[in-house]
């Protein structure tokens, strides 16, 4: 047995519980499935108030401009309208923003793109407030529009804020990439470019705020709705205390459904403060696309050298985010790709240097990858042309330079502290799509359709790191018939966190998940777990709900064997039953422990409290241990291509993630699969378009062309499973990995197949086809 093998052997042994697992790694259906299916479930458009009003949002007709004046006179005077307000109306801060306070709830003096907001009005109906939104006049005083980052870059481009258009700066200097690049026999130097993403869900962002005295509730499809608290309350000026937020179904969010949705629902409070009646907004498909947040798109230069034996001797990297109009989560989502620009692959020398910049478009932030798509596409692509270059098969590649348990990281970050999988999960991809004998296959190919089969991999850190702070709480209460109640702030956003979470309360008290009812998140009940992002729902709110579950079930354990007569810890929890290890005799129902656990006084109720392991990380210096524990990934994607009309057809993607233990097998399962047809989406047809005067082109899903069900391939998820020793049971993160290295597999599929490179996102059917003529020439 290998050092790496004996070790993923003793961190099993340290794992596995005394008795085997009985809800956790088992396929037990999504507990939320009947309410969705029957349209039971309520969505934010669903609830209804009586005397409710409608709101609706003004947006402004520049991309960049000053405001002069508004008049809202006309507009107030339409019959059916109830108030029209603008940024003076608001009673508590206009400004807000996740690390700089420079988004605005409305629009101040000046608006920066197109999704800017100038008034919000409210009527009797949606129509009626449609209509008087065109009679609010507003002068401008257009200023100079800048799209392109590297422009915007410049010192005399249009200031979009006062404090310059460079927000972010980062960068990483480990070895010394001089001496790195004089070692290697090879370099190579290459620039990527990303898109625009929306985050393309079904429903559109809608909110209902409900005053009642001093107080309000908003309703809404909020992916974080302690965030969501945060933003009414200091628009309001309200102390938390009254503003509660519940957290309804949510058709999707990716990332998507914080920020923005917290200022419709700060909006929507503001109206319903003002009238004292609930105030209803839903946006259309066109606001969500002109006025949402985007993921970032990025251009990224790499100069890499290595051996002709295939080792990598330095890596330069400069690289620029696109962040729009505001800051929100770009400092952070650049952390990301900071950490691990690298790939996962162990680099001497690396020089790298990153820069967050602003322009006139849509602002971008959080969505699902979080700052890792656009760096992996463009490391991984790199690994590809490298890999050619040098007459070296890309997995080959790979395997010389990856990771090893004890690997430095760029930052300096020793990998220790959980199991460094990133062989073991090339392999298996590898192994389970026939690499070797495909690669080889495919190389020899004539006429029009022409298959190819591309690798990508990746590590990503999990949930926040040094972004932190990082940590969940969950209430865990047992009824007094047994059933037990979950409350955590870790939120459902359709990646089935009630199910996991319940699985976890489940697996403790040794009871089927039946018995479980998760609580519905409500910012007044449902202890703040940080936000519902980074892939943490599991790891950490899974950590908390365990922690609380574990102290009920002692006071029962302790109850039981005083009961008996017998040592504490000889009480057992298995399947619907509580008994004596030692003599089956003392033996009791679950439910019927509860109950007279609840006549005898013993509390039942209790809270947990997870905290990630301590880390840290300096910006200055690009020094630290930024996250405390990381996955590992790798894809491989097959494709046909028609080399006379560019069309690509991805036929297979064979997925293997070590995301830990995998608590629920379904629902990780159709993590892979909606991650898989993402990141075609990223790879193939997705792009959000921005024309050079910063007005957007896509502005409906007619022209942003999603991944059709037809065209999903065949899908194959294998999941490595070396149990983390921080995540409840051994959990880690899988909700980004799932879609982060889908679209470099693909794009080096199809660079196998046609010996065509893409390098900049999507490769539409005109650009393959184009790249392909030009080859011929
Ligand atoms: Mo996310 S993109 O961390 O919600």
């Amino acid at each position: 047995m290998s050092e790496y093998e004996s070790l993923v052997e003793t961190r099993k042994e340290e794992l596995v519980t005394k008795k085997e697992l009985e809800v956790v790694g088992k396929p037990v259906p999504r507990i939320d499935a009947i309410d969705k299916v029957t349209g039971t479930a309520r969505y934010g458009a669903d609830y209804y108030f009586p005397n409710m009003a409608y709101g609706k949002v003004l947006r402004t007709q520049y991309p960049h401009a000053k405001i002069l004046k508004i008049d809202t006179s006309k507009a107030e005077q339409y019959p059916g309208v109830l108030a029209v307000l603008t940024a003076k109306d608001v009673p508590g801060s206009n400004r807000f923003g996740v690390v700089f306070k420079d988004e605005r709830i409305l629009a101040e003096d000046k608006v920066r793109y197109m999704g800017d907001a100038i008034a919000i009005v409210a009527a009797v109906d949606e129509k009626t407030a449609e209509e008087a939104l065109k009679l609010i006049k507003v002068e401008y005083e257009p200023l100079p529009v800048v799209t392109d980052p590297l422009e915007a870059m410049k010192e005399d481009a249009p200031k979009i804020h006062e404090h310059g258009n460079v927000f972010v700066r980062h960068k990483i200097r480990k070895g010394d990439v001089e001496k790195g690049f004089k070692e290697a026999d090879v370099i190579i130097e290459r620039e990527y470019k990303t898109q625009f993403i929306d985050h393309g869900y079904l429903e559109p962002d809608a909110v209902v705020a409900v005053p009642s005295g001093d107080k309000i509730t908003v309703y809404g499809s909020f992916q974080h709705p302690h965030n969501a608290r945060r933003i009414v309350a200091l628009a309001l000026g309200k102390p938390m205390s009254k503003v509660r937020i519940v957290q309804a179904n949510l058709g999707g969010a990716f990332g998507g459904k914080d920020d923005t949705t917290n200022v419709l629902g700060a909006r929507a409070a503001i109206l319903a403060v003002k009238l004292g009646m609930p105030v209803k907004m839903v946006y259309s498909r066109e606001e969500v696309m002109i006025e949402r947040y985007k993921r970032h798109p990025y251009i990224m230069r790499y100069k890499v050298g290595a051996t002709k034996e295939g080792k990598l001797t330095a890596m330069e990297i400069f690289y620029v985010a696109n962040g729009g109009a505001y800051a929100s989560t770009t400092p952070l989502v650049m952390f990301r790709s900071t950490v691990q620009c690298t790939g996962p692959y162990d680099v001497p020398n690396v020089k790298m240097d990153g820069y967050g910049v602003y322009t006139n478009t849509p602002f971008t932030g959080a969505m699902r990858g979080f700052g890792a798509p656009q760096i992996n596409f463009a490391v991984e692509s790199l690994m590809d042309e490298l890999a050619e270059k040098l007459g070296i098969d890309p997995l080959e590649l790979r395997l010389i330079n990856a990771y090893t348990q004890g690997s430095t990281t760029p930052t300096g970050q020793v990998l220790d502290g959980h199991v460094v999988s990133i062989r073991q999960v090339l392999k298996k991809a590898a192994e389970i799509s026939d690499w070797v004998k495909k690669r080889e296959e495919y190389n020899k190919q004539s006429g029009d359709i022409r298959r190819g089969i591309g690798l990508a991999c990746s590590f990503r850190g999990v949930s926040l790191g040094a972004e932190g702070p990082d940590f969940a709480g969950a209430i865990v209460t047992v009824m007094e018939d047994g059933s037990i109640a979950v409350a955590s702030g870790i939120a459902e956003n359709g990646q089935g966190a009630r199910t996991v979470l319940s699985q976890v309360a489940a697996e403790v008290f040794g009871v089927p998940i039946e018995y479980v009812i998760f609580a519905d998140n409500d910012t007044v009940i449902t202890p703040d777990s940080g936000p519902t992002v980074a892939s943490r729902g599991t790891i950490m709110g899974g950590g908390a709900v365990k922690i609380a579950a574990e102290k009920v079930k002692r006071r029962m354990q302790e109850f039981a064997a005083k009961m008996w007569d017998i040592p504490t810890d000889q009480v057992v929890f298995s399947k619907g039953k509580v008994f004596d290890a030692n003599d089956p005799k003392n033996s009791i129902d679950f439910r019927e422990l509860a109950n007279l656990c609840y006549r005898n006084k013993v509390s039942l109720s209790d809270s947990g409290w997870f905290v990630a392991p301590e880390i840290h990380w300096d910006p200055e210096t690009g020094e630290g241990n930024p996250y405390f524990s990381y996955t590992y990934n790798a894809d491989v994607a097959e494709v046909e291509v028609n080399i006379k009309t560019g069309a690509v057809k991805v036929l297979h993607v064979y997925a293997v993630h070590d995301c830990g233990r995998v608590v629920n097998p379904n629902t990780a399962k159709g993590q892979v699969y909606g991650g898989v047809a993402m990141g075609m989406g990223y790879a193939l047809t997705e792009e959000y378009l921005v024309d050079e005067n910063g007005y957007p082109i896509t502005t409906n899903l007619d022209k942003y062309r999603l991944i059709r069900a037809n065209e999903m391939p065949e899908v194959t998820v294998e999941f490595v499973e070396n149990p983390d020793p921080n995540g409840p049971f051994g959990a880690k993160s899988l909700g980004e990995p799932a879609t982060e290295v889908v679209a470099p597999a693909v794009i080096n599929a199809i660079a196998h197949a046609a010996k065509i490179r893409v390098r900049d996102l999507p490769a539409k059917r005109e650009k393959i086809l184009a790249l392909l003529k030009k080859k011929e020439e």
